[in-house]
């Protein structure tokens, strides 16, 4: 199958629920794009938000990591994908925004502002970056990306909102295609 009718197909065909929240895994993808696209962010960006989870399709069952505390590495397992397909631009702040989470939850307002399965996830994910860990992390070509997209995904969580189909991102993806 195509790269492009296999990421259609999944967003499509994956009903699971977007760990520990009320929507599915695709329509908290297509919104973290949707918020993107309402921010007038570039077509990278918005690809970056799109795909920003596709690790969890991924990933056989991710419920049952999280139920056993561990970290599936979604982050990593999309990246290393998604590479062969799409370019740095796109790929990179995907890899990050798990980093980006860690990092912006340094924040203490931030912090509050996770929901609970989010916070639990902090947590298994590897907890609040130390100064070190955050200066290093604020050097990545990425940063500013990676931030981005981790700041829609906590936002695309909403159930009561008109949902755009995957559909609607096709061209867009195919454009981006390496
Ligand atoms: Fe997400």
């Amino acid at each position: 199958m195509h790269i492009l009718d296999k990421i259609i197909s999944n967003f499509k065909n994956n009903k699971s629920l977007y760990i520990g929240e009320k929507l599915t895994m695709s329509d908290h993808m297509i919104q973290s794009a949707m918020l993107a696209e309402k921010s007038k962010c570039n077509d990278d960006l918005i690809c970056s938000c799109l795909l920003h989870d596709y690790g969890h399709f991924i990933i056989e069952n991710p419920d049952t990591l999280v139920k056993n505390n561990e970290d599936g590495e979604h982050e990593s397992i999309g990246y290393e994908y998604l590479k062969k397909f799409f370019s740095k631009e796109i790929v990179e702040p995907i890899k990050y925004h798990v980093l980006a989470k860690r990092y912006l939850a340094r924040d203490n307002k931030y912090l509050g502002l996770l929901t609970e399965a989010s916070k639990i996830s902090l947590k298994i994910q590897g907890g609040v970056l130390n100064d070190k860990e955050s200066e290093e992390f604020k050097k990545k070509k990425y940063f500013n990306n990676s931030v981005l997209v981790r700041k829609f995904d906590e936002a695309a969580k909403k159930t009561n909102i008109k949902m755009k189909s995957i559909d609607n991102y096709k061209s867009l993806l195919k454009s981006k295609l390496i």
